[in-house]
């Protein structure tokens, strides 16, 4: 283990009174599900070594660990992304923390724009697979051969098992969800309509700024990764009106009651 992620764990490891077995990434509006967590300890990613600091509005910047749904577990409330001018290494360090805290599952949540033209504002949709459109990745550079193979497969990249957990999920809350691909691009503009046509055409069904990274981490550790989208707009070009950060939140902020229950049925069955 290289040494900073050695002394994020020990500081971290220090707080925790116990292993978490179950790793969560919150996004943009959806951090909401940590304030669920019971006896929860928070950590500052200001005191762990190695952390950056959350920039986005929406996003909390502190790992809560504790008990949910009976599930120990240790959550991102607030993540970084690369827009924000972190390198790929920086946005996927906690992943790398988390995996080597010993959790073995990872939920990653996102907001993203709808390119599928039947979804809605206000869907959700469990992520099948990403398509990486942000021309870099955070295996690039030395291999560390203690934490995962230079070339680690990614034909699971969505653990499959995780996915049916999700989609039952669905389907005993009576909510109808989505499946599709993600497209992760870099940011911070959002796309144009001539490129959301583009990603529609290259298969992809949401967009967003997020994820792609995170799960490429996971997958080079081992972990099972489930993937929920929320879609908080249609990508540009497809309704006639502009798109803004204040729509993506208030669209979270919307259907954060159906996240939270879906969320926790996902967590009680795992
Ligand atoms: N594009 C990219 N990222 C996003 C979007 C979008 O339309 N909505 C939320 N995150």
């Amino acid at each position: 283990m290289t040494t900073s992620l050695q002394e994020a764990v020990t500081v971290i490891q220090d707080k925790l009174t116990d292993q978490p077995s179950l790793g969560l990434i919150l996004g943009s509006g959806l951090g909401i599900l940590a304030d669920e967590i019971e006896d929860p300890i928070y950590i500052q990613y200001k005191d762990i070594p190695g952390f950056s600091t959350s920039t986005v509005a929406g996003h909390k910047g502190q790992l809560v660990f504790g008990t949910l749904e009976g599930k120990t577990v240790i959550a991102m409330q607030g993540r970084f992304h690369y827009y924000e001018g972190y390198s790929m290494q920086k946005v996927t360090f906690p992943v790398r923390v988390m995996a080597a805290l010993g959790i073995e599952k990872l939920i990653v949540t996102n907001a993203a724009g709808g390119i599928n033209e039947a979804f809605q504002a206000g869907d959700l949709m469990i992520i099948e697979d990403h398509i990486n459109f942000m021309n870099d990745n955070p295996l690039i550079g030395p291999n560390d051969e203690q934490l995962g193979p230079r070339f680690p497969d990614m034909s699971s990249a969505y653990d499959q098992e995780l996915q049916t957990v999700a989609e039952q999920a669905g389907k005993k809350l009576e909510l109808s969800l989505q499946k599709g691909v993600y497209v992760g691009n870099t940011g911070p503009a959002y796309e144009t309509p001539a490129e959301v046509k583009m990603l529609r055409e290259l298969g992809g069904d949401a967009v967003g700024m997020s994820t792609v990274p995170e799960v490429v981490v996971a997958n080079h550790m081992g972990l099972q990764v489930l993937g929920l989208s929320c879609i908080s707009n249609l990508a540009a070009g497809i309704l006639d009106q502009p798109l803004s950060h204040d729509e993506v939140i208030e669209t979270t902020e919307r259907v954060k009651v159906d996240f939270l229950r879906l969320m926790k049925t996902i967590i009680q069955e795992l």
